[in-house]
């Protein structure tokens, strides 16, 4: 299917669910509080890849979080998951970013998806997407 879209009225803070779009995974995660102040808070530069990674935006834009999440509504991550390295799964709100770590090689994603520790290269990427006008669900693609 070129788009999918997605239910998001019972994720609730703190869940994720994921879907397929193009026979890729995408994580769609209603963050926490404290995954977006820490996101927040991270300086441009401790980011290993400075670049959004973001279908949505310029190629050029910055990696902030508000870049990362989704317009007006930053609580909400749409990402595909696949490392940056090689290509494989990471797994979900684990290892030292409260975001993802890829069991091949170690790479460890932050609460915005955006990768702090490698050897992948690049922050996971962020599909075109748009959510309805009243915000419960989301179209990928
Ligand atoms: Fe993820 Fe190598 S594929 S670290």
């Amino acid at each position: 299917l070129a788009t999918s879209e997605v239910d998001v009225s019972s994720v609730a803070e703190g869940q994720s669910i994921i879907v397929k779009w193009r026979g890729k995974p995408v994580v769609v995660r209603h963050r926490t509080a404290k995954e977006i102040e820490e996101a927040k808070a991270t300086p441009l530069n401790q980011l290993i890849d400075p670049i959004a990674r973001n279908a949505n935006l310029p190629d050029d834009a910055p990696a902030t979080d508000a870049n990362r999440a989704a317009p007006k509504a930053e609580q909400w991550l749409v990402m595909v998951q696949i490392c940056t390295h090689l290509g494989c799964v990471p797994l979900g709100q684990q290892g030292e970013y409260d975001g993802w770590f890829c069991p091949c090689h170690g790479s460890e994603y932050d609460s915005a998806g955006r990768v702090r520790r490698g050897p992948a290269p690049e922050n996971m990427a962020i599909p075109p997407f748009k959510f309805s006008e009243s915000g419960t669900s989301v179209t990928i693609g």
